[in-house]
């Protein structure tokens, strides 16, 4: 998730996917630390396309928001 939100570019996908002939749907959403209301959104965007989602989970992934995220500096990282 980008910005509490569906990235664009992943929103814009799921509206035109035809998922008619998926036998289910399900939503991995991944985000670095808070998710605001994003499994509502999913549901707003796939309601919209005409589907519901059969499972939603979220994944907590490394925080890429370099803005507030800061990654360890390079001496102190284990390789
Ligand atoms: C521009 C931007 C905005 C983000 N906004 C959020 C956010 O609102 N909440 C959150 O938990 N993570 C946020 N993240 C962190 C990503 O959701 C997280 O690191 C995710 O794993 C990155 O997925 P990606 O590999 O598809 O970029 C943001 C990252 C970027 C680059």
């Amino acid at each position: 998730m980008y910005g509490t939100g569906i990235p664009l570019i992943i929103a814009d996908f799921v509206k035109r996917a035809d998922l008619s002939t998926a036998e289910y749907v399900f939503v991995v959403l991944t985000y670095g630390a808070y998710t605001g209301a994003v499994e509502n959104m999913t549901y707003n965007i796939l309601d919209a396309a005409g589907r519901v989602s059969d499972y939603i989970t979220k994944v907590k992934m490394a925080d890429n928001y370099l803005p507030i995220f800061s990654p360890r500096r390079v001496k102190n990282l284990r390789c």
